[in-house]
């Protein structure tokens, strides 16, 4: 995709194409899911879907589920360390309203924002291999075309922003990762940030301060 093709002005935005709970496209991710499906019957153990409205003007794309975290209530970020950094800031930022419980249920609305993943399912040890975020690409590429009043793209780490560049038929060379980094691509603008994980702040890649900054600089992209 070099261009959105969605118009503002079309009359009916289609749905974005989901993968089946089901899904089979990457073998070594559906054996993992059935693992953890006979050890936590109760879990969520699916390809998560986004949360947010259609409206949204800014969709942030993480990484893959938590294995505690959005694995099991099946919210992405909900449940674990990054989603109490994340959904604290969304709602600092006015981006969220209600509580963020770590619950699914919690009733936390999102405002004008959307949360995806680069991957729907859950990874062994947190680490897609590149022929599963490829496989997984056209649901992000789904997300982007049918969000009508799509701004900007935030990418949480360097897979995320690799995988959105490539959904815009770009080479990630001519995009340089970089933490509040602003690129220009298929009419939007896409800005980068370290990924809020616990192993990024615990190490001091990525503070809270340094977090909050992104938001701030996306403020004037979605008041536009
Ligand atoms: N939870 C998600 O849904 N995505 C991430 O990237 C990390 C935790």
């Amino acid at each position: 995709m070099t261009k959105r093709t969605h118009r503002p002005t079309d009359p009916v935005p289609a749905l974005p194409r989901q993968p089946p709970h089901d899904c089979t496209l990457c073998p070594r991710l559906a054996a993992f899911r059935a693992e953890q499906q006979a050890d936590f019957p109760d879990w969520f153990n699916a390809p998560v879907p986004s949360f947010g409205p259609a409206d949204a003007r800014l969709l942030i794309a993480g990484l893959a589920p938590g294995l505690k975290g959005a694995n099991r209530t099946g919210r992405p970020f909900t449940g674990d360390y990054a989603g109490d950094l994340l959904y604290k800031t969304l709602l600092d930022h006015g981006l969220a309203t209600g509580t963020y419980a770590a619950r699914p249920d919690d009733g936390l609305e999102l405002i004008g924002c959307r949360i995806t993943n680069a991957v729907r399912c859950l990874p062994p040890q947190n680490k897609p291999v590149g022929a599963e975020i490829t496989a997984c690409r056209p649901f992000l590429l789904s997300e982007i075309e049918t969000l009508p009043n799509l701004r900007a793209i935030l990418a949480l780490g360097r897979i995320a922003h690799e995988s959105v560049v490539r959904t815009f038929g770009e080479r990630p060379s001519r995009f340089a990762f970089g933490h509040c980094t602003q690129h220009a691509i298929g009419g939007i603008t896409l800005i980068d940030s370290y990924h809020c994980s616990r192993y990024n702040t615990q190490t001091g890649r990525l503070t809270e301060a340094m977090f909050g900054q992104v938001f701030k600089d996306l403020a004037p992209i979605l008041a536009a």
